[in-house]
């Protein structure tokens, strides 16, 4: 096989990829300023493995199923995540089991997986269940046809934090959950400007937006450490048995890494709310969005959700009666993966990816954004079409989908996220139909650390006047 190398200039054919004049900084400036764009555009123009250089990164940029499965699955012992992204998320997390490497992430994995195995989410269906139907209740008066327009992203942000701090700490953050979303979505917007840039200038430096990150993480830290402090002083027969935060303190490595210290459990209790909630409340917000834009898949999925549920509260053994709303789910985090562009990668090694070698030091970066927009695993990829997801479609290229991301790092809980998504739209679907305004205009999507509308998205959301 033949095998072509970046530093090696003599070897033919040449490397797909843009020149990258003044050492790309024109490159650096693109992805930095609209990342969805640029590496849509790399894809069409060079294929499916993309070569530049931006300032000092040689960055490669995977485009298809099989060159990301040879870089993320069967190379994956040759991969660290980007060390800007460690330093910049650690900052918030701490030693998370997302920040963490070798075997240090082996430990927390082994540690935390538990909490998230199928029969442990299960379990959490109700807490899901409990967290939502208060509020989604109260959204429009209950009488039939009544109706309220509704900010999808207030919406879902709130239940799905609702979710995540039942699940965590069988509580919910009351009065405190409207500041402690818009902590967290400013956490987002200083990370994602943070990644763009080498290095940060320390945080007590009286620079702009200094304040408002101080702030951020402070509110944070309490809302992590009241809860933790809670716990501890529960008599252990009234402490709850059956939340994430129960089996993180009862978790014990067997193979002799011991318990978590006080400081890792904080970190796994921050990693798990700040990546739990904010992706699911996003990919509701798509979803809600393409329920109103396709009332004839709404309606389709309405007539499942009436059939297998009726109108009582659904259920974790319900998920597997619903293929057709876990199709529209799936597509939906097809269309918007809500960690878009996330999943960077520094290798340690040179790499074999098909014919080509990726250097050593490279930044390899996939996006599911590339990848879920390819004609030849999605025909007419930009068109709404859930049956790709059902469970008598063709079999679709292997890791095509991938909004989790795959290898040994793939979402710890996607399987969460996943029944936390699917019993919250039966709930929704049983109450309202959602409509868009009469010339409201379709929403574009961008990227801050995951993937919104641009624009306040806010739909009608009219209440059924019963089951059907
Ligand atoms: C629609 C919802 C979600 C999406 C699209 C999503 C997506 C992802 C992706 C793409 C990764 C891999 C990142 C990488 O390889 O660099 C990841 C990792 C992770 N996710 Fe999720 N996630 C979702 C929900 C959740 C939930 C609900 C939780 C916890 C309750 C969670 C916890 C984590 C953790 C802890 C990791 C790090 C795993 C590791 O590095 O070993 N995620 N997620």
């Amino acid at each position: 096989m033949t095998q072509h190398h970046l530093n090696a200039p003599d070897v033919a054919p040449r490397l797909p990829g843009p020149p990258s004049p003044w050492f790309g900084a024109a490159h650096m400036q693109a992805i930095s300023k609209d990342f969805l764009g640029y590496t849509r555009q790399m894809h069409r123009e060079y294929g499916d493995i993309v070569f530049v250089q931006m300032y000092w990164e040689k960055v490669c940029l995977l485009n298809s199923p099989e060159l990301v499965r040879a870089v993320m699955v069967d190379n994956a012992a040759s991969l660290i995540r980007q060390e800007r992204a460690i330093e910049v998320f650690s900052r918030v997390h701490g030693p998370s089991v997302m920040m963490v490497e070798g075997d240090d992430w082996q430990r927390l994995h082994r540690l935390l997986m538990p909490a998230f195995s199928p029969r442990r989410v299960a379990g959490y269906a109700r807490l899901m269940v409990d967290a939502a139907g208060p509020l989604l209740d109260r959204l429009v008066p209950d009488e039939p046809d009544a109706s309220a327009l509704v900010n999808m992203d207030e919406l879902t942000s709130r239940v799905t934090m609702d979710v995540i701090c039942r699940t965590l700490f069988s509580d919910d953050l009351g009065d405190t959950a409207r500041a402690v979303t818009a902590a967290s979505h400013a956490l987002n917007e200083i990370a994602m400007r943070e990644l763009m840039v080498p290095m940060t200038l320390p945080d007590n430096w009286p620079l702009p937006g200094k304040a408002a990150k101080r702030h951020a993480m402070r509110l944070f830290d309490e809302v992590i450490d009241s809860h933790i402090a809670a716990r501890r002083q529960m008599p252990p027969d009234q402490a709850p048995q059956d939340d994430v935060l129960a089996m993180l303190l009862a978790a014990h490595d067997e193979e002799g890494g011991g318990r978590l210290s006080e400081a890792e459990l904080r970190a796994q209790c921050k990693v798990i709310f700040l990546a739990g909630f904010d992706t699911s409340a996003k990919a509701l917000q798509w979803w809600a969005w393409l329920m109103a834009e396709h009332p004839q898949q709404a309606a389709l999925a309405y007539e499942e959700v009436s059939r297998v549920v009726g109108s009582r509260a659904p259920q974790a053994e319900d998920v597997p009666n619903l293929p057709y709303l876990s199709a529209t789910i799936k597509e939906t985090l097809r269309l918007y993966p809500p960690a878009a562009g996330l999943l960077t990668r520094r290798a340690m090694k040179d790499i074999q990816a098909g014919e080509w070698m990726i250097p050593a030091r490279s930044l390899v970066i996939v996006s599911p954004w590339v990848l879920h927009n390819d004609a030849r695993s999605f025909p007419q990829p930009d068109v709404f079409r859930p049956e790709r997801f059902m469970p008598d479609a063709p079999a679709l290229p292997r890791s095509a989908w991938m909004p989790f991301g795959l290898g040994p790092r793939v979402c710890i809980g996607q399987h969460f996220a996943m029944t936390e998504m699917t019993l919250v739209a039966a709930m929704l679907l049983q109450r309202y139909e959602l409509t868009r305004e009469p010339g409201q205009p379709e929403p574009v999507a961008q990227l801050n650390l995951t993937l919104r509308p641009a624009q306040t998205l806010k739909l009608r959301m009219r209440r059924r006047s019963s089951m059907a």
